[in-house]
């Protein structure tokens, strides 16, 4: 079914080491006999890993890039090369400031160039791929409009580098970086499709979930001016290079026994049966043999036996995943909820802290990063306002407050589209997010000395650079652990937020946690939750708690404590206009109805955690720190 070849790696980081392993012998290849490596460009989330692995090449390995000649596939328009939402100043920044390419063989459309002189500007850039001879190695990312570059839907094969009109999906999905999706550049410049297409190689890379969806239709939908990306199946040497999540929805992943034989574990089992029953309309215990043959799943009858003892073997496994007791029966437990945002705990899974609690469980809970993102201005001003008539009732120092004040509105008087807010600002943004997560946890029954803020340096730069995570993201949250020594982890496994905050704390939190395992000999068990930007699958859930609808109401009011981010968020992530209250109570009631309609206990709402696999390295610690490997 996929007209394009596919490439899956376990995670992103291997896919960039060999796309830029790749590169790198090109470029070695190409200087042994002197000549030209041509580069195409691309910027955003998913290459990053590329450069990364260039510079650390070019450091550590000698790769000399004086022999590269680099075209970037686009830009925003209008926009200034220092802004640091353009993509001259993130490639600067992520790339060309760390290796020896010389400035003049860089080529990036120019986000700045006059109105009336961008036709001339796009011929031009054309002219010169074809004056060094063409594109040898091109990198793409893909966009969830399905846009390569910024050839948005509609885009021709034999479309040239031009200026575009940007999508909304595009737009929304930028909007973290522009500090909200008004202030998105409408418009941008890119190379065309055609442009690409005369690339000699191609390399797209897409990884996460978010993905999924758009790679299923470029690889296995036909060839489209609707998805850009489907125009790569007519290239002779285009491959696509996908992480598990972003490969997710293919059809040799998403239902293997489409396609064939295949090999059958418990997990592929349950999805099979769990697909049957849906598509069937059926409880899983009512399914029958002809079922199974009658769509695809013969093999898995005659592999494990008959229609019977599969149905009962899925139904026994889902029924376990239910319990009222999240951390068991035997006495209190040490538990841990990371929380990339400060509401992401009280969305995902307020009533399942509310039960720890009340199950005598020592339940902490600890905000990865601030937040100040999605504060609107206009909540500054009214928080400073207040804070002036608060200190003049009582008579408290009144000129410190009346400067702050007077900071607060020259600056957002004066600020433009982008602009970083002041170290001042911020703190105010960030204090408004920590005061609700405060009284969020506490009304969840959570102790004020449990309630814990990171504040990750990743996220305070709030510019492109915030995509790495580093040592000293890693730090605060293998300090948090060393201090609580959880049992029980709950983390972020909703991976799709339009910002990647939750990746990239998911990236701070498994280095943390392996060192903190190797250090203490411990090994807490890890559970994954989901809730402001998708829900887990039936299949892949370990454990389900119900909640009753007085349980769910209460957790209605639990998030309704975080007001700032009531009525309009400032990301709520592409096509949902739902508020968060609303996609976690859908959510929870949507995961009932399904254990429901496969036959299981009927619930009004679960709230739903998959285990976390244990990583080899820390499955090895765990075996050692046991007796005999239990
Ligand atoms: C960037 C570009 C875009 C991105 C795409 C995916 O130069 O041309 O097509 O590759 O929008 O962006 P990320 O990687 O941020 O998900």
């Amino acid at each position: 079914m996929e007209r394009v070849p596919v490439k899956i790696f376990e995670d992103s980081e291997q896919a960039c080491k060999v796309v830029a392993r790749r590169i790198a012998s090109l470029v070695r290849e190409r200087s042994a006999h002197g000549n030209k490596a041509v580069l195409g460009l691309a910027t955003g989330y998913t290459p990053i890993g590329i450069y990364t692995e260039l510079v650390r090449m070019h450091q550590q390995e000698d790769l000399d890039f004086s022999n590269v000649v680099t075209f970037n596939l686009d830009e925003y328009w209008p926009i200034e090369p220092t802004s640091i939402q353009s993509y001259h100043y993130w490639m600067n920044v992520n790339f060309f400031n760390h290796v020896n390419i010389h400035r003049k063989n860089i080529h990036i459309p120019s986000g700045s160039v006059a109105e009336g002189e961008i036709e001339r500007h796009c011929r031009e850039y054309e002219q010169c791929i074809r004056d060094v001879g063409g594109i040898d190695i091109q990198i793409l990312g893909i966009g969830r409009s399905g846009h390569i570059g910024f050839n948005e839907p509609g885009s021709s094969h034999l479309s040239r580098t031009r200026q575009i009109q940007l999508d909304k999906i595009t737009r929304m999905d930028a909007a973290s970086d522009f500090f909200g999706e008004e202030n998105v550049p409408r418009l941008a410049i890119t190379m065309g499709v055609g442009t690409v297409m005369e690339a000699r190689e191609i390399v797209l890379l897409a990884f996460g979930e978010h993905k999924a969806g758009i790679i299923r239709q470029a690889v296995e939908g036909g060839v489209s001016t609707e998805v850009a990306a489907s125009f790569l199946q007519e290239h002779r040497k285009a491959t696509f290079y996908l992480d598990e999540a972003a490969a997710a929805e293919l059809t040799r992943m998403f239902t293997p026994w489409l396609n064939g034989t295949c090999r059958w574990d418990e997990v592929l089992e349950r999805k099979a049966v769990i697909w049957l029953a849906e598509k069937v309309k059926k409880p899983i215990l009512k399914l029958t043999d002809e079922d199974y043959a009658e769509n695809s799943l013969g093999g898995l009858t005659r592999a494990r036996g008959r229609a019977y003892d599969v149905n009962l073997n899925v139904f026994r496994r889902m029924m376990k995943t239910i319990t009222g007791w999240p951390a068991g029966k035997d006495g209190p437990v040490r538990i841990l909820i990371l929380n990339p945002h400060p509401d992401d705990d009280v969305i995902s899974m307020a009533g399942t802290m509310m039960r720890l609690v009340e199950q005598g469980h020592q339940v902490h809970t600890a905000y990865m990063v601030n937040g100040y993102l999605s504060i609107y201005d206009h909540d500054v001003l009214r928080y400073a306002g207040f804070v002036k008539e608060f200190t003049k009732i009582f008579k408290l120092i009144p000129e410190r407050t009346t400067t702050i004040e007077e900071h607060i509105e020259k600056f957002l008087r004066l600020k433009k589209v982008g602009d970083i807010d002041t170290p001042e600002i911020q703190a105010i943004k960030a204090l408004i997010r920590r005061t609700e997560a405060v009284a969020a946890a506490k009304f969840c029954g959570i102790q004020d000395k449990n309630i814990h803020f990171l504040d990750l340096p990743f996220y305070k730069t709030a510019t492109v650079q915030r995509f790495s995570i580093g040592p000293k993201d890693v730090a605060p949250v293998r300090e948090l652990l060393e201090k609580v020594k959880p049992e029980m982890i709950f983390a972020a496994g909703d991976l799709s937020d339009p910002h990647g905050t939750h990746r990239l704390c998911l990236k701070a939190f498994l280095p943390a946690l392996e060192e903190y395992s190797a250090a203490e000999n411990l090994c807490p068990d890890v559970w994954l939750y989901r809730g402001a930007w998708q829900e887990w699958l039936p299949e892949q859930i370990d454990m389900a708690v119900p909640l009753s609808p007085d349980e769910l109401r209460k957790k209605r009011f639990t998030i309704f404590r975080h007001e700032s981010q009531k009525d309009r968020a400032m990301f709520p992530g592409p096509y949902d206009s739902r508020e968060f209250w609303q996609r976690a109570e859908e959510r929870n009631m949507a995961t009932a109805a399904i254990y429901d309609s496969l036959g299981l206990p009927e619930y009004h709402a679960i709230e739903a955690f998959v285990h976390w696999p244990t990583p080899r390295s820390l499955q090895e610690i765990c075996q050692l720190s046991r007796p005999n490997g239990q």
